[in-house]
């Protein structure tokens, strides 16, 4: 097992490593007295891991209620997190008790902003069960719901008290989704780690998932040490997400997040080459990266349509986009883009 501790508003430890669902009660009761523990799943995920998360928390005394929603982006609602909220409240949740998000991303996002929320704040643990919230979305304080205007656009900066990643649970992962998590893995590589990218080149889908969700981890680790609240060095973790949120959107979200975060890396270093900021061998070693991830490195939206819907990105500030860039593989740079150049700047990478 690895153990990273962060360092942010509050401090706590990310445990990385096999078997440790079993584990997760005695954890538990490291960080939070006995009380009652409000799981939060969905139904992709209850059904394998709801009883093994139950039994544990049981057996260190712990009450345990769950609250349970369909599955899909969908649910991270406005109308489902005042579902959870009025769940809390009619199990007599008290700021004694905690919320345990079990699940991938959406879970997470709504669990902890319900956590922020609920009493003006509660305690809440993450148990990541894709990939992509073990090495992202689980650690970092960032929890949010959906609005009809865009993904995120509610939300507040809160801390889980324990992440505990059980990489076991990966392995029910459909491959698709598996994938999806690789993108931002892949993200790591590119934007801080070259060894780290060479490794995950040379072992392609079969990397060692202890070290280098460890790896991820650290990695996010400094930038949230650095820029918890996401003004500066933290927007650094944005790299693809710009165009890659524009693909999504324009999709209507039938591509996925990793598929679009893959071709928004790949776009922008594209353009990164074609405005002179890195050669042609870090354009081709991302394209190899993605190919052997088998995840995608083009998209067939034009420039025009990927501009308009990029300018409804929360990120966008008055006249200028803060776009991630690489240099190099292990080192990018934030490019103020003035909105006028962004369309030209998206043509050149496609
Ligand atoms: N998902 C990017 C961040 O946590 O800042």
């Amino acid at each position: 097992m690895k153990v990273i501790h962060i360092t942010a508003s509050t401090e706590y430890d990310v445990l990385i490593g096999s078997g440790l669902l079993p584990n997760l009660g005695a954890e538990l009761s490291k960080v939070c007295k006995p009380g009652t523990a409000a799981i939060v799943s969905d139904s992709n995920v209850w059904p394998l891991y709801g009883e093994a998360a139950t039994a544990a928390l049981e057996n260190a005394g712990y009450r345990v209620v769950n609250y349970v929603f369909p599955a899909g982006e969908s649910h991270k609602s406005g109308a489902n997190y005042l579902l959870l909220l009025n769940f809390l409240a009619k199990k007599h949740i008290t700021r004694c008790d905690c919320i345990i998000a079990l699940g991938g991303g959406v879970v997470g996002d709504i669990s902890g902003f319900a956590a922020a929320t609920f009493l003006r704040g509660i305690a809440y643990i993450q148990v990541p069960t894709t990939l992509l919230a073990a090495v992202d979305s689980s650690v970092g304080g960032k929890t949010a719901i959906d609005l009809d205007a865009g993904k995120n656009l509610a939300g507040a900066f809160y801390q889980p008290r324990l992440v505990l990643c059980d990489t076991d649970l990966l392995n029910t992962l459909p491959g698709d989704i598996f994938r999806d998590g690789c993108a931002e893995v892949i993200k790591y590589g590119i934007l801080y780690d070259e060894i780290l990218f060479a490794n995950l080149m040379r072992d392609g889908l079969e990397f060692d998932r202890e070290s280098v969700i460890a790896r991820c981890v650290e990695l996010k680790r400094d930038v949230v040490a650095q820029d918890e609240f996401d003004t500066g060095a933290r927007q650094m973790l944005n790299l693809g997400h710009t165009v890659g949120h524009a693909i999504e959107a324009l999709s209507n979200f039938a591509v996925s997040h990793g598929q679009a975060v893959a071709m928004g890396m790949a776009i922008v270093t594209g353009a990164a080459v074609k405005y002179g900021i890195c050669g042609l061998d870090t354009l081709d070693a991302v394209h190899r990266i993605l190919r052997k991830f088998q995840l995608p490195a083009a998209t067939a939206y034009t420039a025009q349509a990927l501009f308009e819907s990029a300018l409804s990105d929360k990120k966008r500030l008055g006249g200028t986009v803060s776009l991630v860039v690489p240099e190099g593989i292990g080192k990018c740079i934030l490019r103020q883009t003035e909105v006028a150049e962004l369309k030209d700047f998206i043509e050149a990478g496609l």
